[in-house]
């Protein structure tokens, strides 16, 4: 079997800081079992950063880790990839920068990333790039004549077209992706929009089998939804600590119910919105006064790009307000911390609450919708009430989805779920486990794999002619 070298931005290593995105938490399920290497930054800063990884090994898996300048983390992270991508990708063209030195510490920074992965290739390997800060890896990598088989694959959203071109180096971004051999995406309606970007903007074409030509280059483009390490979240769930925060917020929540929302603090994520909702519900249905929790957890996240700051400022004054305007001297309706916790405490509050509330305006797959699910006591499970937007509504139709811009329907989803009888929630529930069963993160990453695989003997051939 040949070698798995994973590439992303973030490394999550057995030293690194607990990190809050899904991620980093389904890459480590996915390398655990087939050990290979996971090569990526290490969170550190070195102004004379070199591409030289440090290599440790844990679980099986061998880690490759190396330092950035603080340079290329302006540039490259705080700038192309957090300022300029992630908001386009997400549909948010009015919060997205263009500057010419963030595109070019991109490239640089990928160049950076791929010279620390040529230097521990052997023939064999398979590569498999992750995430909107590694687009550029592959040509970067085949740039220093590397000639093994190369994956990508996206965790976010791939716009619609008139919404790319609004990027000044769409083009050249695109045609990047061209040099692996499978780029894969979470749902079809990105692969859609990938497609129609390449048929429509850069003049190629579909051919047979999921095949798509252009820029003198024929690769494979296929959806790959993420899954959840399912067995060992139910695992989690059932621990001693996940038990002890049940029993924490029970005794904190009484007999009221709880609603919990779990996120990045990002605007992705609808949480204004969220938020404004859980008011509407106590406005609109005053019986839930007094009865009604909602717990939203929101670990700060990019905290030097300004969008994240102002954000935060906002959510602070949108909660005190509208606990100044229902709370009462023994009860608050809503809860909201800026701390990150372990799953398995996450585990333990999803399982007490009686509505997962999961509602972003975009969002590439959102993992916590399935880790609510998974969390969820099979005799008397709770409801999920998830986004349209968010990929996983595609496997999750059991769950109550709803537009989150459309805040109506969201408190209606609410009251919904608050009253929903006990033989219904567990209908839903075992649709959705099932599901979740199935196509879990190592399905992902097999499926992804031999894709990878099949590209490498395609790859033997072309080098063998
Ligand atoms: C999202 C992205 C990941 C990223 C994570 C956390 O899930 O798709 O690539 O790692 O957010 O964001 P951060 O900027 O802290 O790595």
């Amino acid at each position: 079997m040949s070698r798995l070298i994973v590439v992303s931005n973030r490394v999550a290593t057995n030293t690194s800081k607990a990190t809050a995105g899904g991620l980093a938490v389904a890459l480590q399920a996915a390398l655990k079992e087939s050990g290979g290497m996971w090569v990526g930054w290490n969170g550190n800063f070195e102004e004379a950063a070199q591409p030289r990884p440090e290599i440790s090994s844990a679980g099986g898996v061998t880690y490759a880790t190396f330092d950035l300048s603080r340079d290329d983390y302006e540039d490259y992270y705080n700038g192309f990839a957090n300022r300029t991508l992630w908001p386009l990708f997400h549909y948010r063209t009015d919060l997205t920068a263009y500057d010419r030195r963030f595109f070019e510490g991109y490239q640089r920074v990928n160049g950076f990333f791929a010279q620390a992965v040529a230097s521990l290739l052997k023939p064999d390997d398979l590569i498999w790039a992750h995430d909107y800060h590694l687009i550029s890896l592959g040509e970067e990598l085949r740039r220093r004549a590397c000639k093994q088989a190369m994956g990508y694959f996206l965790h976010i959203p791939f716009p619609a077209t008139e919404v790319m071109v609004t990027m000044p180096n769409h083009l050249a971004l695109v045609r990047a992706l061209f040099a692996y051999d499978i780029v894969g995406f979470q749902t079809e309606s990105d692969l859609r929009n990938f497609a129609d970007y390449v048929v429509f903007e850069a003049g190629g074409e579909i051919t047979a089998r999921g095949m798509i030509h252009a820029f003198g280059r024929t690769i494979r483009a296929e959806v790959f939804p993420i899954g959840l390490d399912t067995e060992n979240f139910l695992h989690l769930a059932k621990s001693a600590e996940a038990k002890r925060y049940r029993t924490r917020i029970n005794k904190s929540v009484g007999d009221r119910d709880l609603i919990i929302g779990v996120d990045r603090l990002d605007y992705t994520k609808g949480l204004r919105e969220r938020l404004e909702a859980v008011e509407r519900l106590l406005e609109d249905y005053p019986d839930n006064r007094g009865r009604v929790v909602m717990l939203q957890i929101a670990p700060a996240s990019r905290t030097d790009v300004p969008e994240y700051i102002e954000m935060r400022h906002e959510l602070e004054g949108v909660t005190g307000r509208i606990n100044g305007r229902f709370a009462e001297f023994d009860w608050n309706p809503i809860r909201y911390l800026n701390r990150l916790y372990s799953r398995r405490a996450l585990a333990g509050l999803y399982r007490a609450s009686r509505i997962g509330l999961v509602t972003p305006f975009r969002d590439g797959m959102n993992l916590v919708a399935k880790e609510y699910i998974a969390a969820q006591d099979p005799r008397d499970p709770g409801v999920l009430v998830l986004s349209r937007f968010a990929g996983a509504a595609r496997q999750m139709q059991a769950a109550l989805i709803v537009n989150p811009y459309d805040t109506d329907e969201v408190v209606e989803a609410l009251q919904r779920g608050l009253h929903m009888p006990r033989e219904e929630r567990r209908e839903r529930y075992k649709t959705l486990m099932a599901n979740l069963r199935r196509d879990d993160v190592y399905a992902w990453r097999d499926s992804f794999v031999a894709a990878l695989e099949d590209a490498r003997e395609d790859v033997d051939l072309d080098l063998a002619s």
